[in-house]
């Protein structure tokens, strides 16, 4: 939430400002800003809306300063507007910040300036930062900086300037930011994408640190001013990895992209008879699984639960993090806490891991982003490799995710001491061609997006595995086409939400062929007597499916266990299309940002 990009160098910043701010957009969107330093004087742009509407402004200037910082807002305190968007400063313009997290003492904070005589433009929490900086400041924006952090409590991304001193410090807690080592220039930022056009040596800033910047170098300290020493990495990403490549939208790009972020998720770890994962851990004294996470990562976990109780035998809570990190959770040492994220940065996540390291569990990460905090809290991780996820609505994660809970379980279970099947080793082997074949969905797919764009009101259905499948697909297209959705067990629909259903309530129903296929059929059969239109998904020529349903869209047969990786494909098509038949902004649906960094 809220991206973050700060330059020192021979360049224009405004230029690497403003693309490196393009590529942060996915962290929120409803307004940016930028400040220059220029012959001892701040300078300064805001406009409302995308990036695309402040690049615009700036175009039509001549910005000459080397010496910048910029800022993409999602909204937590104040409407978004110019005056609440980012930079903030203090009553003389001589400060600037940009600011990602939430002050969550401003209030208190703000009183105060107040009554010392500061004048507050904005309605945001992250102005007091400046003013709080303005206070201490005397002559060293260092030292104002390790002064006023000194009071603030809640969580920061923070990077300042001041119009005298060609230089940007920087502090984190709780919000990411990384360092780009450039050959002359320095850059900061809150993902490395911001800055890949220029730099893959990078910095990853911790908890309490401070960095001081300026175009010859940077310096990173704590907040009791002593030095430290930390390492400059390189990162593996490519530009093009960042790129759409020819496809309208993000999110469509990283839906086909699944054939290869599956094959990357189990590369090298397949061998003849077993799975190989590299763990640090002490198996053999954990006695239940306790997974959180939030969003599309928290239906994975749903789906982990299946599938490791099943698998492993043994008990599994799945948690919403959120909810996790404030319910005093009963959690010893004989627990395993598995985080699920696709950034490895949402902030409940984390909390929850904390809360659960706290209080004695072995942790396990299940990551995307390489270097994240998640990635590095963990005691022991499964990378996903699935390449960058920058469409809000995530797919690519989602489905690595799962891929990656299977590979744990199976894992373990040999580990355990028992054999894997070869037929479903051999079918992991083959999971990336079989999502490539699911792909061909696409077209008819298109034609049911037409047929449904303007209906208002979705119910998803499935059972076991496919019950979280269904609160997915229903997520997803609730996420992009702003279209009310909601995913129930099949046979709960009884049990309230019938009660809805008419020839206005399309139902999508996951009715994939397994042991619970009979039952399933008895619920379409329930939809249809009231008129109901029944969208199935569908493994094989099902006749009595194929009979009931109004539409059927047929995916590969796969085991049980792959099937909500196969099944989950067409019904991100279907949220896709929709929301672009709708004409909306996928990738930037309204309200929502890929990494929630506040909780
Ligand atoms: C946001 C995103 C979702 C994502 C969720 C959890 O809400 O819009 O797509 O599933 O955060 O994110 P994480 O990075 O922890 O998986």
């Amino acid at each position: 939430m809220c991206g973050i990009i700060g330059y020192c160098g021979q360049h224009r910043a405004s230029e690497i400002l403003i693309e490196g701010l393009k590529r942060l957009e996915y962290r929120g969107y409803d307004s940016a800003g930028l400040c220059l330093v220029e012959n001892n004087n701040l300078v300064c742009y805001k406009r409302v809306g995308p990036v695309a509407h402040l690049e615009e402004a700036v175009a039509r200037q001549d910005l000459g300063g080397h010496v910048g910082i910029a800022h993409t807002r999602w909204a937590t305190h104040g409407i978004p507007s110019e005056v609440n968007a980012h930079p903030h400063f203090d009553c003389h313009h001589q400060i600037a910040i940009v600011h990602n997290g939430i002050i969550e003492n401003y209030q208190a904070l703000k009183e105060l300036l107040i009554s010392e005589g500061h004048i507050f433009s904005s309605e945001t929490d992250s102005e007091v930062l400046a003013h709080l900086i303005e206070k201490f400041y005397k002559g060293s924006l260092e030292e104002a900086v390790t002064k006023a952090l000194a009071l603030v409590e809640g969580s920061y991304g923070l990077v300042a300037l001041h119009a005298s001193e060609n230089k940007l410090v920087a502090a984190r807690r709780s919000s990411p930011l990384i360092i780009g080592v450039g050959q002359d220039e320095i850059f900061i930022a809150s993902d490395v994408p911001a800055i890949l056009n220029h730099t893959k040596d990078v910095v990853y800033l911790q908890d309490g640190d401070l960095a001081i910047i300026d175009s010859k170098g940077y310096q990173i300290k704590n907040l009791a001013g002593k030095l430290l020493d930390r390492q400059v990495e390189e990162v593996k990403l490519s530009m093009e990895q960042i790129e759409k490549k020819g496809y309208k939208h993000f999110m469509l790009k990283e839906i086909f992209e699944q054939p290869q972020s599956l094959a990357n998720v189990l590369a090298g770890r397949i061998t003849d008879n077993q799975i190989k994962l590299s763990l640090n851990w002490h198996r053999e004294v954990i006695q239940r699984i306790i997974i959180a996470a939030c969003g599309t990562s928290w239906h994975s976990a749903l789906i982990g639960k299946y599938l490791l109780e099943e698998i492993v035998g043994l008990p599994v809570e799945v948690d919403y993090a959120s909810e996790f990190r404030y319910r005093h959770p009963l959690v010893s040492s004989h627990d395993l806490f598995i985080a699920i994220s696709q950034s490895g940065e949402t902030a409940d996540t984390l909390a929850a891991l904390r809360e659960a390291r706290s209080r004695g569990a072995q942790s396990l990460g299940i990551v995307n982003v390489v270097g994240s905090t998640v990635a590095r809290e963990v005691d022991s991780g499964i990378y996903l490799h699935a390449g960058p996820e920058i469409g809000v609505a995530s797919t690519k994660a989602f489905t690595a995710q799962i891929t990656a809970l299977l590979l744990l379980a199976l894992y373990w279970r040999h580990e355990a001491g028992y054999e894997i099947d070869k037929k479903i080793l051999n079918e992991l082997r083959h999971l990336p061609t079989v999502a490539e074949k699911t792909l061909e969905a696409n077209s008819q797919v298109i034609e049911l997006a037409q047929r449904f764009m303007n209906f208002e009101n979705f119910l998803y259905l499935g059972r076991g595995l496919n019950f979280p499948v269904a609160l997915e697909g229903a997520l997803k297209l609730k996420e992009i086409s702003y279209i009310h959705a909601e995913g129930y067990p099949a046979a709960e629909i009884k049990h309230g939400p019938i009660a809805l259903v008419d020839e206005n309530m399309p139902v999508v129903v996951l009715a994939t062929k397994n042991d619970l296929s009979d039952k399933t059929l008895s619920n379409i059969q329930e939809i249809k007597a009231r008129g109901g239109q029944v969208i199935a998904i569908v493994d094989q020529d099902y006749e009595p499916v194929k009979k009931l349903a109004d539409y059927l869209i047929k995916v590969p047969v796969v085991h049980v266990w792959l099937s909500p990786i196969i099944n989950v494909i067409p019904l991100q098509l279907l949220a896709y299309y929709i929301a672009d038949a709708k004409g909306l902004d996928v990738d930037r649906p309204r309200n929502l940002a890929k990494s929630v960094t506040v909780e």
